[in-house]
């Protein structure tokens, strides 16, 4: 077959967003232009890639079979690449992480002092929820992941570095907010503001709820943290979140953590990546940055306002 990269890397854009027009805004190319490539690669395969059906276009049997193979050979070109890249050193290269919302604000921090000793180091940064990362993971688009759960898979290699404690937040106004050990079970009955599913921290508050054979209280669910606090702080209800997403909130005593018996649930933040991954020497400094110095550069936020 005579194929170019050119044609390989347009398809599989097509592919992946099913939609010309989508894949030439990413590629800065005309759709003419993208559409054309797909038609010299059909000519070279002698079948149709893509079939349109009303609006939407979807691959073919050999759009499939091309998407595999393209992956493939797009992978070994980024294998190549971390290759030389490692000869170079691990003072240049690029990083692809994959981060979820609720830890934001620690990978932020490190990277800031990683680019300090490393300024020629580029990062790309995915910011997304639990399942989100799983998905990054698997279809190989990052780097490293962090993550507060991954799961048991032969395929990863992931590595505690940090504490990551739930903790439920209130209003500064609420009844609660001065009380020492609360029960638990003085929380049944309240409204709670619950992250989206898909999200780690959902996840560990159902598994909190399931232990107690209660049902998860969702008086309202909300697909970010930031949100999530908003809510709390207005009097929507209760929230349970990472306490590593609280700062300012907590600085300017707009919310408060309540003091209740069984939390913090105590959680971990791991740095993961593939097994057969071959990692740049710039994704090993970075690793090893996280799992050895996080601790350095970053204090939990409030930790003071409990005691
Ligand atoms: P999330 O956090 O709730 O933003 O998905 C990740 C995790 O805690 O696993």
């Amino acid at each position: 077959m005579n194929v170019t990269l050119r044609q390989l890397k347009i398809f599989e854009a097509v592919a992946r967003h099913l939609s010309f027009t989508r894949a030439a805004e990413e590629l800065f190319l005309t759709q003419p232009a993208v559409s054309m490539q797909v038609k010299q690669l059909e000519g070279q395969t002698g079948l149709p890639l893509f079939e349109q059906v009303g609006k939407r276009v979807f691959l073919t049997e050999a759009g499939r079979e091309m998407q595999h193979y393209c992956r493939a050979i797009m992978q070994q070109l980024t294998e190549a690449e971390d290759v030389f890249e490692k000869l170079r050193g691990s003072e240049r290269g690029h990083l692809a992480i994959a981060v979820p919302s609720t830890a934001n604000h620690l990978v932020m921090h490190l990277l800031a002092a990683f680019i300090k000793a490393h300024p020629a180091v580029t990062f790309a940064v995915d910011v997304t929820n639990r399942e989100g990362l799983l998905r990054l993971l698997e279809a190989n688009e990052c780097d490293l992941a962090i993550m507060g759960q991954p799961p048991a898979n032969r395929e990863l290699v992931a590595t505690p570095f940090m504490d990551n404690p739930l903790v439920v937040i209130a209003p500064a106004s609420h009844p609660l907010a001065d009380a020492r050990s609360v029960p638990l079970e003085n929380l049944r009955g309240e409204t709670f503001v619950v992250r989206e599913r898909g999200s780690g921290t959902r996840d560990a508050m159902q598994r909190l709820f399931d232990a107690q054979g209660w049902q998860l209280p969702v008086g309202m669910e909300m697909a970010s943290n930031e949100a999530i606090k908003q809510a709390v702080e207005v009097g929507l209800g209760l929230g349970i979140v990472s306490q590593h997403t609280l700062a300012v909130e907590l600085d300017a005593q707009r919310i408060v953590i309540l003091d209740v018996a069984g939390f913090p649930i105590m959680r971990r933040w791991y740095i993961v990546h593939r097994k057969e991954k071959r990692l740049s020497a710039a994704v090993q400094a970075f690793e090893e940055f996280v799992i050895h110095d996080a601790a350095a550069h970053w204090s939990l936020p409030g930790v003071a306002a409990r005691d």
